[in-house]
This record gives C-alpha cells, structure tokens and sequence, in this order.
C-alpha cells in the first residue's frame, strides 16, 4: 500500500503543529530566562546582606544598619589598631588598656544627660564634653555627676572586622538647655 500522505493530510498538519508548539515552548522559555534571573537575583543579595560578614567583607556596614541583639560589623581591625578606638554614635570600641586580646565596646551616650563621651587614650578613660563625668575603659563611673555606668556590649574579632552585639540602650534623661519659660514669645 502507498503510505503518501498529502501535504494537507491530518497527520502532516499534526506534526507541523507539533513542531510548532515546540520551536515556540522552547523560544518562550528562552527569552523569559533573563528575566526569571533577574527575579530572584536581588532577593539573594540581600539575604546575604543580613547576615553580618557575608556580604563584602572588605566594606563595614555603617553603625547607622546596626539591629538590636544582632552581631553587627562597626569597623576593621586595621582600624581598631590605628587609631586606638572605633567610635560611631552608638558604639565606641578599643582593645582593653590591660590586655589588648580583649575588646572593649561600651554606649558612648553619657548616662547623665546623654552627651557622647570621648576616649582619652593618654589618661585611659572616657570623658564628658558636657558637665565633666569621667568612665574608665569598661565604662565604670570615675567621677560625676553621672552615676551610672556606660552601657557594655559584647564584642569580638571575626576575620579582618570587628562586630558588636547592641543592645536596647538603656533611657537616658535629655539634655534641658532652656529652662521652661525663656525664649518665649509672648
Ligand atoms: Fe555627661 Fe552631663 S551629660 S556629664
């Protein structure tokens, strides 16, 4: 029997089809391709951005990114090492004065009326630019009118960064510049 079919036949359309549907399934999923890519891209990014040192692990992440009871990068070693201390607004850094293998990271926030402290290194202590309180290095009271120590948090070494675990500050009363009633207008 002559197995010819006509170019019309239902078996040359179906196989036309066929290749049709493939050619086209085949070239659908080809174009979506870069942009399934650029989906789920960014996603990834920042969930490595969220976990401390494994994102660029040369360019800290500013104090500014720092999350409450997360280990967070506040600068390098390097850092550390050159200038003595690390400090940002919500955290200052330095080796212990008495062992250097030891990190030291208090809240710069004075627990007076909130001014921020600065590192004396030649006198080891931390001194208040506002009313004269003094801390030592842990952040102890050396003299006042504070009472109250600096804020402490853990802190550690990991690779060529140095991370710091903040924790909720404890409330500090604002500083009163004006007292009530002056530079009013009537
Ligand atoms: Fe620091 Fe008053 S705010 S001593």
């Amino acid at each position: 029997m002559d197995s010819y079919a006509s170019p019309s036949s239902p078996a040359k359309i179906m196989l036309k089809r066929r290749s049709f549907l493939a050619y086209f399934s085949i070239g659908w999923l080809t174009s979506c391709f870069p942009m399934i890519l650029a989906v789920c891209a960014p996603r990834q990014a920042i969930a490595q951005d969220d976990i401390p040192g494994t994102g660029d692990k040369d360019i800290p992440k500013p104090a500014t990114q720092i999350k409450p009871g997360v280990f967070t990068v506040v600068g390098s070693v390097s850092d550390l090492d050159k200038n003595g201390y690390l400090q940002t607004k919500a955290v200052a850094v330095l080796r212990n004065p008495y062992n250097s293998q030891q990190l030291i990271a208090v809240n710069p926030k004075c627990t007076h009326q909130g001014c921020d402290v600065k590192w004396v290194a030649g006198e080891k202590k931390y001194t208040c630019p506002c009313h004269g309180s003094n801390f030592d290095a842990n952040g102890e009271v050396l003299n006042g009118p504070a009472t109250k120590p600096l804020a402490a948090y853990p802190a550690k070494i990991v690779g060529s960064q140095v991370l710091v675990e903040i924790l909720a500050p404890p409330p500090v009363k604002p500083i009163q510049n004006i007292p009530s009633g002056r530079g009013r207008s009537q």
